[in-house]
């Protein structure tokens, strides 16, 4: 009885378990990797010496502040960062500081589907760079753009850092350019992180690291529907697998069952059967040039005003203009 009662009501994250892991072949959403547990581990990747992305954009926030700020300044007008997926906010805090420098007048308004992260975020910031004005918001992207799209005060910057697109896949990634499109208005503008295509090693042992954080973070999954959902998933039953395609530039992360198995979810009163080697396709993780970001560009009627790059050419932050 309680079960059907739940069952009526299904969150969101119910609904799409039970139709990932009903689904041949079976998959999960990257979006659920972060709870508290999640993000300590992606915290923890993101210090990882494998999982370069975060300081080649570090590296290039750094080289380039001055003239970053350049572009978001345009007139002097005031602005409002808003930030999308902002995460721990480490890299963000580089511009954040140097835009108090030079007196820039804005706000800043971070939006992450963990309310966690957000609660971290704002208080490191009050204590960190007291003279920001933040405002946090909770909330995927795509339901979080509705906000954005109502505040026409001040001009918008809206950022989108750490390759986070590359969770999309390029029809998705079209989308939802074209809703940040629909949001801006003349003047307001998009900056972008794109990991780069490169050697495929250096790829895959970003997502391959030999203490295994990337295996627990791409596991958390199946702890949550454990805890949340009341299920019986054995984590040492699955094994963290990852591959990339120079040709496409994905990357992809599964959970490959590494023997005949069957797994109870009390919560949704479902029983998944697993055949031996069987995956659960879990994350994609995109790797871009110039010619696939410009594509994306045009087809999302967005115009590149510049990109920054660091010394390798293995990552690149554009800047979106309508
Ligand atoms: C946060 C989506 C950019 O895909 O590189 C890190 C997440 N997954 N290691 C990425 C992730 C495995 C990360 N993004």
């Amino acid at each position: 009885m309680q079960n059907k009662i739940a069952t009526a009501k299904e969150t969101l994250f119910e609904r799409e378990v039970r139709q990932g892991l009903t689904a041949y072949p079976k998959h999960l959403s990257s979006k659920y990797f972060y709870d508290a547990v999640g993000d300590k581990l992606f915290q923890d990747i993101m210090a990882l010496p494998e999982y370069y992305l975060t300081n080649c954009e570090h590296n290039i926030l750094e080289a380039h502040k001055n003239e970053i700020a350049k572009h978001f300044a345009a007139d002097g007008s005031p602005f409002s960062l808003f930030e999308l997926g902002a995460g721990d906010g480490k890299k963000t805090k580089v511009l954040l500081e140097h835009f108090i420098d030079q007196k820039l007048n804005f706000d800043y308004r971070p939006i992450d589907i963990s309310q966690n992260a957000l609660d971290q975020l704002e208080s490191s910031i009050k204590q960190e760079l007291p003279k920001v004005e933040v405002s946090p918001l909770q909330g995927t992207y795509f339901d979080t753009l509705k906000n954005i799209g109502q505040e026409h005060q001040k001009r918008k910057i809206i950022l989108f850092l750490g390759s986070n697109i590359g969770n999309l896949l390029h029809d998705q990634a079209i989308d939802f350019l074209k809703k940040l499109r629909e949001v801006m208005q003349e003047g307001d503008l998009v900056f972008m992180g794109f990991d780069q295509k490169k050697d495929p090693q250096t790829i895959l042992d970003a997502y391959n690291d030999p203490t295994k954080i990337t295996a627990a973070f791409n596991k958390n999954i199946l702890t949550r529907i454990n805890t949340e959902m009341d299920a019986n998933f054995n984590l040492d039953n699955f094994k963290h697998w990852e591959v990339y395609d120079p040709e496409t530039g994905t990357a992809k992360s599964y959970l490959v069952s590494v023997k005949k198995q069957e797994v109870r979810i009390e919560q949704l009163e479902l029983t998944v059967r697993f055949d031996a080697w069987e995956s659960i396709h879990t994350e994609i993780s995109q790797k871009y040039d110039d010619k696939v970001v410009e594509w994306l560009a045009e087809e999302s009627g967005l115009s590149i005003e510049t990109q920054f790059t660091d010394p390798k050419n293995y990552y690149k932050n554009y800047l979106f203009k309508k």
